[in-house]
């Protein structure tokens, strides 16, 4: 078998992701720091800031105006998808922990973007129950023993041509391995059945903790 060309050539070392963030530069959005400040402090698990670029890359590329995040934490990848949407889109997240959601509102308040993004108190499946109408993304960053639902009840409700954007699935590389961690083989089953569903186009961009990017047909 021919070794992949990335297999010689690692594209995420620690070297060349320090690399990268040095050429992104510092974002001039002090709200930014702030969210990313409190990760640090209190060991709160956001999309990072390398995957966030790639959420609103992803956004502009699809044209996005509505999308929805089953996991939004306080607010950290609503930002980079709120950046993209433009002034008439919108941002509906979702988290089950209280505290981040006050997190949010205390961090965001008087923020431009704020009217943007309406984060609401939930399980992201039952939120999204509660919205109507198709969005042009869907971010699951939640439970990963939910990854397959969640990815049922996003794909249902996403626009032709739309995309699901899914974070962890490289799992810190435990994946490429058998185990007997619930969460490993939870990750391992999704990542099978995503790349066996007729329904979507898939790829995972080696960003981050594994992105993968699968679009409905
Ligand atoms: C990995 S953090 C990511 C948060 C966010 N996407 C970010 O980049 O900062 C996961 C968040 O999802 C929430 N969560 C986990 N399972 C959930 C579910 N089924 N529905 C809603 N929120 C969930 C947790 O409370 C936590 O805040």
């Amino acid at each position: 078998m021919a070794i992949p060309s990335n297999a010689l050539h690692p594209t995420n070392t620690p070297a060349i992701e320090a690399y990268l963030a040095e050429l992104a530069g510092e974002s001039t959005d002090p709200l930014l720091a702030r969210m990313e400040a409190h990760a640090a402090s209190t060991g709160f698990p956001t999309i990072g800031r390398a995957s966030g670029r790639w959420l609103a890359q992803l956004t502009r590329i699809a044209g996005g105006r509505r999308v929805f995040e089953i996991g939004s934490g306080y607010g950290y990848s609503a930002w980079f998808f709120a950046q993209a949407v433009g002034p008439e889109g919108e941002v509906i997240g979702s988290d089950d922990n209280p505290a981040h959601l006050q997190r949010h509102r205390d961090l965001w308040e008087g923020h431009p973007l704020a009217s943007r993004v309406d984060l609401r108190l939930g399980r992201g499946r039952a939120v999204l129950a509660s919205t109507s109408g198709a969005f042009d993304l869907v971010l699951i960053d939640s439970t990963k023993a939910e990854y397959e639902a969640d990815f049922e009840a996003a794909l249902d409700r996403l626009r032709p041509g739309g995309l699901v954007l899914v974070d962890n699935v490289l799992w810190g590389g435990r994946v490429t391995v058998p185990s007997a961690d619930p969460t490993t083989i939870a990750i391992q089953h999704f990542n099978t059945r995503l790349f066996a569903d007729t329904r979507i186009d898939v790829c995972v961009l080696p960003v981050g903790d594994g992105l993968a990017v699968a679009r409905k047909i």
